[in-house]
């Protein structure tokens, strides 16, 4: 039950009815009880310049910005923290009382605080990263590890430019190497990881198990997916086999969404178990 002075955020996308933040942020305004709302936005890639100025008019406190959007974003908003400016990419946009608009990206932030909850034992100095993909995904991964400690990022893709590219434009921000790796030397790239972080599409359900052998992987080298459907994807269920500590995708996106809903609504909430269950139980 809301009121007339409910405050209202959601989340733009196109197509958006995938999306499980409204399930997410749904969840925690009841929990918290808070007199809020979040909804879908079904918002059309030539349209979106257009719906986010419209925010400040509608009253609304803010919004997530999702695939296709987050370059768009990064461009229309009227300023960014830092970690939005390296990245390029925006996934969080506040509206100020003055109605201007800051963007910021919490994806490397959700990234890192599900595998500091995953991993306990996981220490970011301990060894190199090894992050496989250089999507829009990936992007987050290189910003927030290199932030976490890790002494180098091995960067691996099937398209060895587009990683190369990522390379030369995210390197010179990051405190530690980044390397662009051929994807025919992904195997030999694990020798001394501590982790290893899957960013490609592949293990996703509908497309091929991501093609990887873990043979040169320390054993105590921790293993993450950031896809989560299906929750262990064939790499989480090998390096399990292996005895690794493995950490699945979900948490990325719960964590993800916890900077807005407290710039929002203005409670900082919790990733629960319960909460785990209201997102991804169906
Ligand atoms: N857990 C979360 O909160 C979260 C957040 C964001 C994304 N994700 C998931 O992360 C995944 C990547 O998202 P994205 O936005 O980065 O996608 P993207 O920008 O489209 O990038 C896709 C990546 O997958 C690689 N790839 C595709 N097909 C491949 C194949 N057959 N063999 C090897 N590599 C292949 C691509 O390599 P090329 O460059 O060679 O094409 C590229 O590196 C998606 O499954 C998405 O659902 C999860």
């Amino acid at each position: 039950m809301i009121s007339g002075k409910a405050k209202v955020a959601g989340v733009m996308g196109w197509p958006v009815g995938h999306s499980r933040s409204p399930r997410l942020h749904g969840y925690w305004l009841a929990h918290y009880g808070i007199d809020g709302a979040y909804v879908p936005l079904a918002v059309a890639p030539d349209r979106i310049e257009q719906a986010l100025r419209a925010l400040p008019a509608l009253g609304f406190a803010g919004c997530n910005v999702t695939v296709p959007h987050k370059e768009a974003a990064f461009r229309t908003v009227d300023r960014v923290d830092a970690t939005a400016r390296r990245m390029g990419a925006v996934n969080t946009v506040i509206v100020h009382p003055d109605g201007t608009l800051e963007g910021r990206n919490t994806d490397g932030f959700g990234f890192i605080e599900n595998l500091k909850a995953g991993a306990p034992g996981w220490t970011a100095a301990t060894g190199p990263a090894v992050i496989i993909g250089a999507g829009g995904a990936a992007r987050s991964l290189v910003v927030a590890l290199a932030d976490a400690g890790v002494p180098e990022i091995r960067l691996v893709n099937r398209t060895l430019a587009r990683a190369q590219e990522l390379v030369a434009e995210l390197g010179p921000g990051v405190t530690c190497p980044v390397t662009a790796v051929p994807w025919d030397d992904r195997a030999d790239a694990l020798a001394d990881a501590h982790v290893l972080a899957n960013a490609t599409t592949q293990g996703m359900v509908g497309h091929p198990p991501l093609d990887l052998a873990l043979d040169a992987l320390p054993r105590d080298a921790v293993v993450t997916d950031i896809v989560y459907t299906p929750v262990e994807t064939p790499l989480l269920a090998a390096a399990q086999a292996r005895g690794h500590v493995v950490v699945d995708g979900r948490g990325m996106l719960l964590h993800q969404g916890r900077p807005g809903f407290e710039a929002w609504f203005g409670q900082a909430p919790q990733v629960t178990d319960a909460l785990y269950t209201a997102v991804f139980g169906d």
